[in-house]
């Protein structure tokens, strides 16, 4: 997390002072916002200096001379956006919201409902008007993440209201901007307005598909969906034909096999507009376009990329509704919001060919340390990067490992979910010590964990149990885990068995035979790859079991 001590103004633009390892994620920022920069660093963070360099020349144009003479070394690094001021300061204003978002408004549906009358009553703006701004900042933004070159089919998925409309029109701004829609329209409408936004598709050649046509198997040839199905007015379940396709959705990545990005407008389809995904039935966006405001159920989004769109809201609502919006940089209609920008993998990859972990620049806290290493895995797109081997003995000493899922991390330790009868759990009950590897091989990083493991409070059992989708609710408690199966089909059928019981959507109790674990570390060690196997390791120890003290050494390679 990116954290602004203080700005400071200077003469030819702002400075900021920021962690060491937060300057990293300033540059993602600035390349996010098209923004030219230069990063001073402090004399002692001229390595790392060098290879944020490396990152900013493949992404952000660097102004004539980095080297300011007069600038004095200062022990933080300073960080300096070149160009009009008044940019600079939208750059600076847009990094607060970047990383408080409770500097931000999040309507409730009646807020949203009354601020789209206003609009279109007394404001005097048309419906038509405020999908063609929907729509472009939706396509600006998908359009500012998903290259063109690698994301040009998008299968866009139009509901029968508004938020379909806003996918209409975003299909236009897409053709043009070079990719190759596809839409799926079900349930069109009679109204003008919606049938003059189908003859424009229809004129630029761009194919519809029948629902009939939507399938596992046509969803693979796509390489990012754009959900404009329901938007912020929507109640209730979805009906016809959109239960079907969103179920199709939710389980896009296991249907096709392949990582298909989903680009939600304004509410991720299946969500209660304040509630979020209240019952784990709704998608998961990996990109959330928010429209005039992000609505109350978008504080829940955990996808990679959260925009806010529209950038027309006049002062006069924004001072009746008090809202707090983040500035829009440049003449850009979106703005990035919610959290850092993730790095484009194929640049990052470039960066770590000449990557070093070095005494002077490890976080001397193991936990914040880990915390910026797995966030760089988040933002490098890695496939499950909260994936780790977790290694157990019986008491005898016989070893066993498997891979489980990181679901929390604090300075208590690593945590992940499983069943109290698995032979993983059985081990760690007479046996406690265990360890953890994490392997990112994109960054070319491992980070090992070992200590002593005890359970989770029921509490903290219950909340996670009950965030998760009902189906693995119900997956938990059908699975004996580690136990033998006479067959397949024992499985299934009590899997069919137990969803009828919960049909009707009531709660489902988490099973006492079915938790979390959390590991209480006693070293952790940090492993970077470096050239011809001269590998960086350092290794944090505790100095003592209680104790919050940490000794770090370097191993050899
Ligand atoms: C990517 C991945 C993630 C997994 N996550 C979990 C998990 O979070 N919890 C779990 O119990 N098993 C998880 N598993 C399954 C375990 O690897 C293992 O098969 C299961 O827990 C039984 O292990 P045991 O018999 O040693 O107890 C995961 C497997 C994979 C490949």
């Amino acid at each position: 997390m990116l954290v602004c001590r203080r700005m400071t103004t200077w003469s030819s633009g702002c400075s900021l002072r920021v962690s060491p390892g937060d300057a990293r994620a300033l540059l993602r920022v600035f390349s996010s916002l098209s923004c030219s920069g230069v990063i001073f660093p402090s004399t002692r963070r001229s390595n790392t200096f060098k290879q944020h360099l490396l990152l900013s020349s493949n992404r952000i144009p660097i102004s004539g001379s980095h080297l300011f003479p007069r600038l004095k070394p200062v022990e933080f690094w300073k960080c300096m956006s070149v160009g009009p001021d008044r940019g600079n300061m939208a750059v600076i204003d847009t990094l607060h919201h970047l990383h408080d978002p409770d500097s931000l408004s999040y309507l409730s549906q009646a807020e949203a409902s009354a601020i789209d009358e206003e609009l279109m009553g007394s404001m005097g703006f048309s419906i038509d008007q405020l999908m063609e701004l929907a729509g472009l900042s939706v396509a600006s933004a998908i359009a500012e993440v998903y290259r063109v070159e690698k994301y040009k089919h998008i299968l866009v998925i139009c509901g029968p209201g508004n938020n379909g409309g806003d996918g209409l029109v975003a299909s236009r701004h897409l053709f043009h901007f070079g990719y190759k829609p596809t839409i799926l329209y079900p349930k069109r409408t009679d109204k003008p307005i919606y049938k003059s936004l189908v003859t424009q598709l229809e004129t630029l050649s761009i194919p519809f598909l029948d629902e009939d046509q939507l399938s596992s198997a046509s969803l693979k040839d796509y390489n990012l969906i754009l959900d404009s199905i329901f938007g912020f007015s929507f109640h209730g379940n979805a009906r016809p034909p959109f239960d079907k396709i969103l179920q199709l959705l939710r389980d896009i990545n296991i249907n096709t096999n392949t990582q298909i990005p989903i680009v939600s407008v304004d509410i991720p389809s299946g969500w209660d507009v304040e509630l979020g995904d209240k019952d784990g039935l709704g998608l998961k966006p990996d990109m959330l376009v928010s429209l005039t405001a992000p609505k109350l159920c978008a504080k829940t989004f955990r996808g990679s990329h959260h925009f806010l769109g529209g950038r027309f809201v006049p002062p006069g609502i924004a001072e009746k509704y008090n809202l707090k919006l983040p500035p829009y940089p440049g003449s850009s209609v979106c703005v990035r919001i919610g959290k850092p920008p993730s790095v484009d993998v194929s640049a990052l990859r470039e960066n770590y060919v000449g990557a070093v972990l070095l005494e002077e620049h490890i976080n001397k806290d193991p936990f914040k340390q880990f915390q910026e290493w797995f966030e760089d895995a988040v933002a490098a797109g890695l496939t499950e990067p909260n994936a780790m081997t977790l290694a157990t003995a019986t008491s005898e000493g016989h070893p066993s490992a498997r891979v489980v899922l990181l679901k929390g991390y604090d300075h208590r330790g690593f945590v992940w979910y499983t069943n109290y009868g698995s032979r993983k759990a059985s081990e760690l009950l007479s046996n406690p010590w265990a360890s953890l590897v994490f392997f990112w091989d994109k960054l070319h990083r491992q980070i090992r964990v070992e200590g002593k493991v005890e359970k989770v409070s029921d509490e903290e059992s219950d909340e996670y149990f009950h965030s998760r989708p009902r189906g693995s609710q119900i997956g938990a408690i059908v699975s004996r885990q580690s136990e033998v199966l006479p067959g397949r089909q024992t499985l299934d059928d009590q899997y069919k068995s137990i969803c009828e019981k919960y049909a009707d959507g009531s709660y489902i109790p988490r099973p006492n035979f079915w938790g979390g674990f959390r590991l209480l570390p006693v070293s952790i060690e940090f492993w970077q790859g470096r050239e011809s196997r001269l590998h960086d390791r350092l290794v944090f120890t505790r100095e003592g079991v209680d104790d919050d003290q940490w000794r770090m050494q370097r191993l050899s390679p």
